[in-house]
């Protein structure tokens, strides 16, 4: 789908369906049309439509024999209307169109928008179109995508990047909602190289017997029970000349979870394809650097694997020895993603980066203690962490940390025959995967660990959301970094 800024008045594209945002009982923007504001605000009235935010509501007027179709779209309170709003205004208005199977049409959110309107106004659009329907023979009637939005008075520079990061968004949950038969460790990496080949980005793969040489056994050892290896791969975005700052971005790449020895219930390793949105969430944030060109080196880190159940297969009680030297019993072979980010968390720390994030679908807990909808952030540094938790309020993805400083819980870990034990007990698993994995983070490194578990994939659409793949993560790290390339 296009998206373009245009400046013309109401009279000169009353041919095309126009949608305009307008705020709770406040309903100024309805002046671009003229004459017709007065009959749109008695119909608003009459159909109780407040323009309160996720609302939308289709008026068709008619006028000298011909029906002019208009789309009033609620934005919530003004002073309470932020970035967010206006993204999920957007989206939903896109929704409708589709739905309404209209191609083309026009937007009115105000006389002269700003580049960070613009920018979210044009990435809900783009946003609220996606569906992933590749797989579907006869392309379901509903799915019709919308062409082109022209927006009014948009800002050039707002649009263009609201579509990179709807793109790097939307290139996340395409690769999240693939199969495991179709995804699997060694086309990740291809795509990771593909990508990175088509942006001018660095990239290397390392393979199962590399993997061994570099020490990596807890990749190694989650991968072994599979068909197909793992794989490691590293993904670099160098800006030209002198980079402001070094971040690494490491992601959860199981291709599929069935939880191994200890396989799941057929419930729960139904969607566990999702297991890899951390590691999409990385590629997808790698392809847009590529096109913002930030002032600033962020490598992308993965270890791909999948977790099978099989005379090969890794197992409870085993003991691995991990890249950085320290030790890991298995207890239960579904709390693999820990193990994986083992040695993805090691790696990265030895190029040395200022920060690190990692993002990964790493615990159920996770889900029951903040529900669907809502990222656990963990850090080992408050300052970074509540920049990271400022910028997703604006983002919209949801984040609330959790306590890392719990010593009694820490030392469930340490009950084992090895350095550490992967898992702790029912009560407080997403903190005690957390505190894991710090383990495995070199000293003096600013890190924050995004547990995505429940929103990286979604049983129903909403906002700016489809159902399955969300892109979640994508948004957020881009801003951090842009902000660090701005400075602020
Ligand atoms: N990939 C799962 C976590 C998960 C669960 C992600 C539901 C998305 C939705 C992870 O590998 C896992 O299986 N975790 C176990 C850990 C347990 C064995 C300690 C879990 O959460 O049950
Ligand atoms: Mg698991
Ligand atoms: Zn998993």
């Amino acid at each position: 789908m296009e998206v373009v800024s245009y400046e013309k008045p109401y009279e000169e594209v009353k041919d095309t369906p126009l949608g305009i945002f307008v705020f709770e009982e406040d309903f100024g923007n309805l002046r671009y049309v003229g004459a017709f504001a007065e009959k749109i605000e008695n119909i608003l009235k009459a159909e109780n439509f407040k323009g309160k935010e996720d609302t939308i509501i289709k008026i068709p007027l008619l006028e000298d024999d011909t029906v002019r179709t208009f789309y009033i779209i609620g934005l919530g309170k003004k002073d309470k209307a932020g970035f967010d709003e206006y993204r999920r205004a957007g989206a939903i208005f896109v929704k409708r169109l589709k739905k309404d199977k209209i191609l083309s049409a026009c937007a009115y959110a105000g006389d002269r928008l700003d580049y960070k309107r613009s920018k979210a106004i044009a990435e809900g659009l783009l946003l609220g179109n996606y569906s992933f329907e590749k797989y579907k023979s006869k392309k379901d009637e509903e799915y019709t995508s919308v062409q082109k939005v022209n927006l009014y008075g948009g800002y050039e520079e707002g649009i263009r990047v609201g579509k990179i990061f709807a793109d790097g968004q939307i290139f996340a949950r395409d690769l999240v909602n693939e199969p495991g038969n179709v995804i699997n460790p060694l086309t990740l990496a291809q795509i990771a190289q593909d990508l990175a080949k088509e942006y001018g980005l660095e990239c290397k793969i390392y393979d199962e017997k590399q993997i061994q040489e570099m020490g990596m056994h807890a990749l190694w050892s989650v991968g072994k029970g599979s068909a197909t290896p793992p794989r490691f791969i590293h993904i670099i975005y160098k800006p030209e000349g002198e980079p402001k700052d070094k971040i690494a971005l490491v992601g959860k790449g199981l291709t599929f979870d069935s939880g191994g020895l200890n396989i799941k219930t057929g419930e729960y390793m139904r969607t566990m394809k999702m297991d890899k949105s951390g590691a999409c969430a990385v590629l997808g944030i790698m392809k847009a650097l590529a096109l913002l060109k930030p002032q600033v080196e962020v490598h992308g880190i993965i270890g791909a694997a999948e977790n099978m159940p099989s005379g090969s297969a890794y197992r409870p009680d085993d003991i691995i020895r991990t890249m950085s030297g320290k030790t890991i019993e298995v207890d239960n072979t579904d709390a693999e993603g820990r193990i994986t980010l083992a040695d993805a968390l090691h790696y990265a720390s030895n190029l040395k980066p200022t920060y690190i994030i990692d993002m990964a679908t790493l615990t159920g807990a996770c889900i029951v203690a903040l529900g669907e909808y809502t990222a656990g952030l963990f850090t080992n540094d408050d300052a970074f962490g509540d920049k990271l938790l400022e910028i997703s309020r604006e983002t919209g993805e949801r984040m609330w940390k959790l306590p890392m400083d719990d010593k009694k819980l820490r030392e469930k870990l340490k009950k084992s025959d090895a350095d550490i034990v992967n898992t702790a007990g029912r009560y407080g698993g997403a903190i005690t995967a957390a505190m894991f994995l710090e383990e495995f983070v070199s000293e003096g490194i600013k890190w924050v660990h995004l547990d995505i578990a429940g929103p990286a994939y979604l049983k129903e659409e909403f906002g700016y959301y489809s159902k399955g793949a969300t892109g979640f993560g994508v948004r957020t790290c881009l801003e951090y970094i842009l902000s660090i390339d701005k400075g602020t």
